[in-house]
């Protein structure tokens, strides 16, 4: 395995078949700080856009509340095909089996193969991220995509293959598909004519699998849990998968969160040597695991390779503009099930991770860089995902949140309670949380500071199990079927937010659920429509002008999943509109908006996903070719008159 050296920022690098491509990676040297919005010290794609010339610049200078919502709400129920609202158009950039380069065969469901999948757009695109090219200078209308592939659904992806029994039916061959459609996808998109389009020549184009070789660093890198027998070291593994949402960073890179791995891998918990830990990171004792991978590859059983699963579950770091960079598993940030991981600034320049738990009963956290970002180095900010702090949320009643450090030795984390370095910090990272007495939260999944205000909201889907004397101020609601959104604010240095501070003030932004229903105790603006509330609060993305777009997660009462759009600010605090539906059974995920605010990409996850097989599904998206199953696909969502979203 070849690593390779990211300081050098070589100017020509190889792509994955070795040709001589001329994709140049961002030079040393080379301002970053259009990438930070001075004000709020917030860092986000959108933020690129401040310096342009659109409608957001003077919105995001502080000018009062972001401008009103200029659509008119689509009706609450889903179909076959997805729903926008009059105005708008939206087109399909890339589906599951497009190809990413000149050479790759056309999709063809019936003839799949491990080879033509890693020369594909993979299978359920969730975390998706817009990065202007050239780097740094705001465009809107040329750019790289990364998105993440979560999750493969083999009855989906294989004619013939049925839900019940799919681990054990599935053959060797197409579990290699689906590893092969797991991972992230980065291609260029530029778009003529109001229309995007690939550019499968592009030498940025690649594909990252649960099989391509990357590195691990930081505190827990060759820890004795983390060594194999294909790597003695514990510093290299091969892969990546269950990769949910994510983050960017100021320099550029992007961060992919691995959920959770307990559903890829197989094995007998009782035999394992490290039970109370895989316990506590919720594995259970399966056979074939729920994909069956661990049929043909040893390293998904723990019972032959019981480290394995100690090399997920972590924050991966690629950068999008070299393909030739392996990307790093950061262990400094925790290992847990985790979300996502949005980028801020301390007010001393330090970079700041809001890093969420997606379980029931877990927290959320926050990783503070040693560091400050340096502006105009971006080769210096290489490594400074590996020393800094992670901390944990405790969520006080005062209304005031305190961040508790997880650092080796300090407080509870001692030999006596089983912590013999920094590394077993990084490890189990769950159970130093619980000793520390963090607040535990009902599964938080999207984690976004507002570029304009700074403040940080947080996305809770829920937590059903949640019984009357487990209540806490920021979790109030028993048996949370619904979730709700958090609403944290750090204090200002000069007029700025300070990420870096230890103590936050919080308040609830608003609890989730029916209006016209009582018992949900929902908290919705009073104006809010029939089609406004949601439920299940999951990806939260801030368009350039700070207004808040929210992804719910599952179909709730209604049997819809949708895309709200939200004011956090002024007198409409509260009040959803709903903007986009998906097609049933699927999910709208990761709205990650250019610069300009006129073009809104939306992954779409899992259309038809509750059908047993291919013959039973509810629906043919975006296709609807006989023969041509559901696809997941990216999105682009623009307004007819070419205005902001
Ligand atoms: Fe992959 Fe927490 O959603
Ligand atoms: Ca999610
Ligand atoms: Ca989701």
């Amino acid at each position: 395995m070849k690593d390779t050296d990211v300081s050098r920022w070589p100017a020509f690098v190889r792509n994955d078949k070795g040709g001589r491509v001329t994709a140049r990676p961002p030079q040393s040297g080379q301002p970053l700080s259009v990438l930070i919005d001075r004000r709020s010290l917030m860092i986000s794609a959108a933020a690129v856009g401040l310096t342009g010339a659109n409608g957001f610049v003077r919105a995001a200078a502080g000018d009062g509340d972001p401008p009103p919502f200029a659509f008119e709400e689509v009706d609450a129920f889903a179909t076959a095909h997805d729903r926008l609202p009059a105005g708008y158009t939206r087109q399909v950039v890339i589906r599951w089996g497009d190809p990413l380069f000149v050479e790759t065969p056309a999709f063809d469901v019936a003839a799949q193969t491990p080879d033509k999948a890693r020369r594909q757009f993979g299978y359920n695109n969730d975390y998706t991220a817009f990065l202007p090219l050239p780097f740094g200078s705001g465009r809107s209308d040329h750019g790289l995509l990364a998105i993440n592939h979560e999750y493969p659904l083999p009855q989906l992806m294989f004619p013939g293959l049925n839900a019940d029994g799919a681990a054990e039916a599935i053959s060797r061959e197409q579990v290699d598909i689906c590893m092969a459609s797991c991972g992230l996808s980065i291609l260029e998109v530029s778009k003529r004519d109001g229309e995007w389009k690939v550019d499968t020549a592009s030498g940025h184009n690649r594909r990252i699998t649960a099989e391509t070789p990357m590195r691990i660093s930081g505190p827990a890198a060759g820890h004795q849990k983390l060594r194999t027998h294909a790597d003695p070291n514990g510093t290299r593994v091969l892969g990546t998968h269950d990769n949910c949402n994510g983050g960017l960073t100021p320099w550029g890179t992007i961060l992919t969160c691995e959920e959770g791995s307990a559903d890829f891998f197989a094995g007998r918990l009782d035999r394992h040597p490290d039970r109370a830990h895989m316990e506590r990171n919720h594995y259970e004792s399966t056979p074939y695991g729920r994909y069956g991978w661990a049929r043909f590859h040893d390293r998904f059983n723990f019972d032959l390779e019981p480290n394995e699963p100690n090399r997920f579950e972590w924050v991966v770091e690629i950068d999008p503009f070299d393909p030739g960079a392996s990307p790093v598993k950061r262990t400094a940030l925790g290992r847990f099930a985790h979300e996502g991981a949005h980028c801020a600034l301390a007010a001393d320049g330090r970079v700041v991770v809001y890093l969420g738990d997606d379980w029931e009963y877990e927290y959320c956290y926050r990783f503070v860089s040693d560091r400050p970002v340096n502006p105009t180095d971006r080769a210096a900010n290489r490594d400074l995902l590996d020393h800094g702090t992670l901390s944990v949320a405790r969520f006080d009643a005062d209304g005031t949140v305190a961040w508790l450090p997880l650092i080796w030795n300090h407080g509870r984390l001692t030999v006596e309670n089983g912590f013999t370095s920094q590394a077993d910090v990084a490890l189990y990272t769950r159970r130093a949380a619980d000793l520390m007495n963090a607040t535990p939260m009902d599964s938080p999944e999207g984690f976004e500071p507002d570029p304009v205000t700074g403040h940080v909201f947080i996305a809770l889907t829920g937590n059903e199990d949640r019984k009357v004397d487990e209540v806490n101020p920021a979790n109030p609601r028993p048996a949370n079927k619904h979730g709700h959104i958090l609403e944290m604010m750090p204090p200002t240095v000069n007029g700025k937010p300070d990420h870096g501070a230890d103590r936050f003030d919080w308040r609830v932004l608003l609890l989730c659920g029916d209006p016209a229903n009582p018992a949900d105790r929902a908290t919705f603006h009073p104006a809010t429509s029939k089609n406004g509330w949601f439920v299940e609060p999951d990806n939260i993305g801030f368009d350039p002008a700070g207004r808040l777009w929210v992804c719910s997660d599952g179909p709730g009462p209604r049997n819809l999943d949708g895309l709200w759009a939200l004011h956090v600010t002024g007198p409409d605090r509260g009040r959803p509109h709903l903007f986009y539906v998906p097609p049933l059974q699927a999910e709208s995920c990761s709205p990650a908006f250019t610069p300009d605010g006129t073009t809104m990409f939306l992954s779409i996850q899992h259309p038809g996903e509750r059908a047993m097989n291919l013959s039973a599904v509810v629906t043919g998206w975006p296709d609807f070719v006989a023969g041509t199953p559901p696809r997941p696909a990216v999105i682009a969502i623009q307004r007819m008159d070419e205005g902001a979203i």
